[in-house]
């Protein structure tokens, strides 16, 4: 490949550090002279005549698209739903009378994405495709495009492409709300670059993080991630990212899920990342990290500026409430990077996985 590490071990890290540039860069692409979002007219009619938006992706996009429904759903009032490719094919739920399928793939290669964008393609609908590659499959067999501007992505295990998906879907959402005259304050260009900052003051902060993955990870053969409301979906992807580089069996929890099953497996020692990010569910979550302690959790919070208690291992720096997942994916990144490191894993090769899935 013609993409150089650089100074950087791994891509990986030097990937999770481009972060804040991919964020600049995507204001830069989809703002006009007037500081306006700018957006393709066709994308935006699509948004206004759909009913209902159909959500198709796999892996990091997958977990993408679970925040991207929040978004198009909060701000922009669009029911979405959001399916595994490989699942909807054989399992199509009843569509609404005027279904627009959004996929999204940094690669824009995979064929479980693909075979969904052929069926429905026979049936008339109309697709949009979320990718950082735009001459790829997914994107010249679909009606429209949105570019990602992440640049290359080449470690295995996504983490550029995820923030990027996330941050564009914002723009889609906001863009899609003014086109319909719905009323609300957030200007999502402004918030992205207050959104880069803290994920430059992140990048900082690289020790402390290391730490926890020192003290967590080195030893452990399961990790435990919970969180709620916006936060179950990044914990989705922190236990994701620790799986496919470090080998740790690793689930994401709804906080409020536990007790229902999972805290079962809690013993002596089992390590429990919480995330606690959002202020409705800040005290819930924080209650369920004592119900893990005190069946003898190692426990670890990461909170955000505004929300932390003494004791919280990582305070993140304030960000709209809507768009914290694309700062707290950034430690949860680290953390699978260097649990990976320590554990003397091939970082941006992981065994038995493929930076694109071209077959079903
Ligand atoms: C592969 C990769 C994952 C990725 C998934 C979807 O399984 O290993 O990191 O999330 O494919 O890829 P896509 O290119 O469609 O986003």
């Amino acid at each position: 490949t013609d993409i150089e590490k650089g100074t950087y071990p791994h891509f990986m890290l030097k990937e999770i550090d481009e972060q804040p540039f991919v964020m600049r860069k995507i204001i830069q692409e989809y703002q006009d002279e007037n500081d306006e979002i700018k957006l393709d007219g066709q994308v935006r009619q699509a948004m206004l005549e759909t009913d209902r938006v159909y959500i198709i992706a796999a892996g990091t996009s997958f977990h993408a698209g679970l925040v991207g429904k929040q978004f198009l759903e909060n701000i922009a009032n669009v029911p979405v739903e959001v399916h595994i490719a490989s699942e909807f094919s054989y399992n199509m739920p009843l569509l609404s009378e005027k279904p627009l399928f959004v996929f999204i793939s940094q690669s824009g290669e995979t064929a479980d994405s693909r075979s969904v964008l052929v069926k429905i393609k026979e049936l008339g609908h109309p697709s949009l495709t979320l990718t950082n590659v735009p001459g790829s499959t997914l994107s010249r067999e679909a009606d429209y495009t949105l570019h990602l501007h992440a640049g290359p992505e080449i470690a295995v295990a996504s983490t550029k492409a995820y923030t990027a998906q996330i941050a564009v879907l914002a723009i889609l959402a906001v863009d899609t709300a003014k086109a319909k005259g719905l009323s609300f304050d957030f200007n999502p260009l402004q918030e992205l670059a207050i959104v880069a900052n803290a994920m430059e003051g992140l990048t900082d902060q690289k020790e402390i993080i290391e730490e926890i993955a020192r003290d967590f990870f080195t030893e452990t053969r399961n990790a435990f991630y919970i969180g709620r409301g916006l936060d179950y979906f990044v914990v989705q992807e922190a236990s994701l990212k620790l799986k496919e580089i470090s080998y740790i069996q690793a689930e994401g929890f709804a906080g409020g899920e536990l007790k229902h099953g999972t805290i079962a497996l809690i013993e002596e020692g089992t390590p429990v990342i919480a995330l606690a990010t959002q202020e409705s569910v800040n005290l819930s979550i924080r209650g369920n990290v004592q119900e893990v302690a005190a069946r003898g959790a190692k426990t670890c919070v990461i909170s955000m500026k505004g929300l932390e208690q003494e004791g919280d291992t990582l305070v993140l720096p304030h960000v709209h409430e809507l768009l914290t997942p694309l700062v707290s994916v950034v430690p949860m990144q680290l953390l699978a990077y260097y649990a990976a490191l320590h554990r003397d894993c091939d970082v941006d090769k992981p065994r038995n996985l493929a930076k694109s899935v071209t077959v079903e």
